[in-house]
């Protein structure tokens, strides 16, 4: 790594340790789920404890009663949006991995959050089918995280699973300046961009991307209302 590459990600998580100790308390659920994620050696790509608190307010503003999440990984996430709910919301979270999903229902477990997430073990496409298939209740806000190839799908179906006033945010649509990189073209960046691009062409929702840095990456998040 270069030197000035070093000293901008050595600011970057010092930054990082000035918001997370100014706004986000310290919080046993969150920190077991952290630490059982790490014992397990799962990715560590979940949320970070800022982001998962910026998630949290975004569902709060929308006074979110129905929140799906695509993605679980090991709960970091869930906890954080199922914490913005009001009594009798719920959240759904979709999961293909068994492993994951094992360590995540121990977490939302240990957060006492069983009764407010249901994770959905299996292809977040088939699930999200079978939703759409059983006219579930629309929800109010849906985050995607999982498999970027997937994102495209995710949105379409997404959609289907909206009404007017839905915020959807998907995770990690920058991806280190690939996004706009035409020399990368790899799944996961071509699955970014034809997001970007659906969601930019989408009559039915006005949407923006930001681009955000910290201790591992520069990244983004990409928002959208559903507005007809
Ligand atoms: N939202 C989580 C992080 C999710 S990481 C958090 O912030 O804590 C992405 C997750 O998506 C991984 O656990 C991965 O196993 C899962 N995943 C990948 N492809 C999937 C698919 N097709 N269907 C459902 N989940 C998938
Ligand atoms: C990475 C980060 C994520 O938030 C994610 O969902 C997948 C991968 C990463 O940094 O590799
Ligand atoms: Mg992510």
């Amino acid at each position: 790594m270069n030197l000035a590459r070093w000293i901008s990600i050595n600011k970057w998580a010092s930054v990082d340790n000035y918001i997370n100790n100014l706004f986000v308390p310290q919080d046993s659920a969150l920190e077991h789920a952290l630490q059982t994620s790490a014992k397990a050696n799962l990715p560590p790509v979940n949320v970070t404890p800022y982001q998962g608190k910026f998630l949290q307010l975004l569902a709060q503003m929308r006074g979110a009663r129905n929140i799906l999440e695509i993605g679980t990984l090991g709960g970091y996430g869930s906890i954080w949006l199922a914490r913005a709910l009001p009594e009798g919301g719920r959240l759904a979270t979709l999961e293909a991995d068994t492993r994951h999903a094992e360590i995540a229902r121990e977490n939302i477990c240990f957060a006492g959050l069983a009764n407010i997430i249901e994770l959905h073990l299996g292809l977040a496409t088939k699930t999200m089918q079978l939703f759409i298939t059983e006219k579930r209740e629309p929800f109010d806000f849906i985050f995607i995280d999982a498999d970027k190839e997937s994102y495209p799908q995710y949105f379409e179906l997404g959609l289907k699973l909206s009404r007017i006033g839905t915020c959807i945010v998907a995770d990690n649509v920058i991806r280190e300046g690939a996004v706009n990189n035409p020399r990368q073209n790899g799944p996961e960046i071509r699955g970014i961009r034809r997001f970007m691009e659906l969601l930019a062409a989408e009559s039915r929702v006005t949407a923006t991307a930001i681009q955000t840095v910290n201790r591992k990456r520069h990244d983004g998040f990409a928002i959208a209302l559903v507005t007809s």
